[in-house]
């Protein structure tokens, strides 16, 4: 009997702490975090042991829920607000969601209790969106066979099946595929390490590229379809995700071919009026220089670090989230999903 891996839970609230995967090492080590404070979990997520918009999210949310515990305060609750919010800059659903279990719990009298059921909504809804834009998205793509994704996207980005993965893991079992394209995603390999991972996991057939091949593949007519999640989605569609996804689009747009972006409406910011007004992460110089322990180049190299770059909505062919698929990608269409069922 061939013995199947269990679905990835990347975090998980035990009633007291919040346990995480470390994503720093896989695919080589399986190992559990145990946070117990707001500020490890922003720790966790600033080296991205916890990561993928969402994903992040959540933590958050249960982080809010963890601090509390410790000190069930109004003081304790900004506090933690503060610390979580200020992790990372750029995916949306970061500030989402802790703004959510500050408001659903400031000025409740058992502050944690009103907090957990927050954090444990935002969750539901998060796995719920997971399954529905992997319906969607599948159906969109139904024909597709060559499939390139970028950075992770799956169960470790985001509760449930994940984003762009859980789309492609649905055609695939629908429909069967050929193959799924992951890029290395440099310079922290989310593709090589953790995509790959949970390919093997999926067991869905897979071919490793590095980062500059993708644009030849897709222009030699290797590739049917790019799909990609999204960290923050501004009103106008334009797409801020991982460094690379651009020039993905670019290619993708040359070939003729569907540029697909997946994610739930918690990513999108309705305030932000276009991607020039979203914030890109700037990430130490250090992990340009070097790669998986091993170093790169001349100890002292000046180095830029983007860890995202936009795209702007009117290359994006669709944006699938789980109210609905925004087609084409413009002001209109992203309000019509926000607001959507
Ligand atoms: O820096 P990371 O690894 O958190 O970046 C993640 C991505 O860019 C994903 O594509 C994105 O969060 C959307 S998928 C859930």
């Amino acid at each position: 009997m061939v013995t199947r891996p269990a679905p990835v839970v990347a975090v998980r609230f035990d009633g007291g702490a919040l346990r995480a995967l470390d994503q720093t090492l896989l695919p080589w080590e399986e190992r559990e975090l145990v946070l117990d404070s707001a500020a490890a979990v922003a720790e966790a997520i600033k080296r991205l042991a916890i990561r993928g918009a969402p994903l992040i999210g959540v933590a958050a949310a249960y982080a809010v829920v963890v601090e509390l515990q410790r000190d069930p305060t109004e003081a304790a609750l900004d506090r933690a607000r503060q610390v979580l919010r200020e992790a990372r800059p750029t995916a949306a659903n970061l500030a989402y969601a802790v703004d959510r279990v500050h408001g659903a719990a400031t000025g409740q009298n058992q502050l944690a209790t009103a907090a957990l059921e927050e954090a444990q909504a935002i969750e539901a809804e998060e796995l719920e969106a997971s399954d529905k834009m992997a319906a969607a998205g599948a159906e969109l793509l139904s024909g597709a066979r060559r499939l390139l994704t970028h950075c992770n996207t799956g169960a470790l980005a985001a509760p449930g099946r994940g984003t762009a993965l859980a789309v492609i893991a649905e055609l695939a079992a629908r429909e069967g595929i050929e193959t799924v394209f992951a890029t290395e995603s440099r310079p922290l390999l989310q593709g090589a390490r953790l995509t790959v991972w949970e390919l093997r996991r999926l067991e869905l057939p897979h071919a490793l590229i590095v980062d500059s091949a993708a644009a030849g593949l897709i222009a030699a007519g290797g590739v049917d379809a790019v799909v990609v999640g999204c960290d923050r989605v501004a009103a106008n569609g334009d797409v801020a995700n991982k460094v690379g996804t651009y020039g993905l689009a670019l290619a993708a747009r040359e070939a003729r071919i569907p540029f697909v972006v997946t994610g739930p409406t918690s990513t999108i910011d309705a305030g932000c009026r276009s991607g020039s007004e979203i914030t890109i992460e700037e990430r130490d110089p250090e992990e340009v220089r070097g790669a998986a322990s091993a170093q790169l180049t001349i100890s002292d190299t000046s180095c830029r670090n983007p860890a995202f770059d936009v795209t702007p909505a009117r290359m994006v062919t669709a944006l699938v989230t789980e109210r609905g698929i925004a087609r084409p990608v413009d002001g209109p269409t992203v309000r019509a999903v926000v607001g959507g069922p």
